[in-house]
């Protein structure tokens, strides 16, 4: 089989809330290699004009957990990357080139608060395609306005060509049935996954515990209930849709 592609996790040390120390995200790219990923993108959160964010720390970390993997002969690449939490300065930040991309290409991981409108997130992420790069929006099942309207999202694709990203842990999760956020979310993820729109799965691993990595996991359930050739590509085979 082949080896996945995890476009969001935070296993870069010491940068957010994910892996707090060298040893930790030792034990995550160790995770990863034996749930089949061969490629992570080491997303750390970064809030511009809010947080200051320390590059040079980052990358060498990423150095580091390259080593790493080397040395362990794990068949990784940690590649660059971020998470980036839309403020009002992301725009110029973007132009200015000090948003992280994902690996070599032009597109960006971008989140919101999950209680911002569909307005807001449309236009947000229409500003960071005018500055020049294709947004991916992470974890789009966590916000409010897209479950209650799951349909939104096909203009985001065709208006702006935002790429989506589900959690991993949110295709999987059991959900009850008296909950009306977990019915909606279900419903949002179903139409995702029904329609072909989500582009990517990924971990949104923080640790190896409460929020691990679960991509073999998720692609067996994918691939089960959408078929191998979907899950392949929601596993890493769409990556090339970042440099599109
Ligand atoms: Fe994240």
């Amino acid at each position: 089989m082949t080896r996945f592609i995890d476009i969001h996790q935070h296993s870069a040390f010491d940068m957010d809330d994910g892996a707090d120390d060298f040893e930790h995200s030792k034990r995550m790219l160790r995770a990863s290699a034996a749930d089949n990923v061969g490629c992570v993108f080491a997303t750390s959160h970064m809030t511009p004009g809010i947080t200051p964010f320390d590059y040079e720390k980052y990358y060498s970390a990423i150095n580091e957990m390259n080593a790493f993997c080397l040395s362990e002969n794990l068949p990784l690449t940690v590649c660059p990357g971020c998470e980036v939490l839309y403020t009002d300065m992301t725009r110029r930040f973007l132009e200015e080139q000090r948003i992280i991309p994902l690996g070599s290409s032009r597109s960006v991981l971008v989140e919101f608060g999950q209680d911002k409108s569909f307005d807001y997130i449309f236009d947000a992420l229409r500003r960071v395609a005018a500055a020049g790069y294709r947004p991916v929006l992470a974890h789009a099942e966590r916000y409010l306005c897209l479950l209650n309207k799951p349909e939104s999202v096909i203009e985001l694709k065709e208006e702006i060509r935002a790429l989506i990203q589900l959690n991993t842990g949110a295709v999987l999760r059991k959900r009850s049935l008296f909950s009306s956020w977990d019915r909606k979310e279900k419903r949002f993820i179903k139409f995702m996954l029904d329609n072909r729109i989500a582009d990517f799965v990924a971990t949104d691993a923080h640790n190896t515990s409460s929020r691990k990595t679960r991509m073999k996991e998720c692609y067996d359930f994918l691939s089960e209930q959408y078929g191998a050739e979907y899950s392949a590509l929601l596993t890493g085979g769409n990556i090339g849709l970042l440099s599109d």
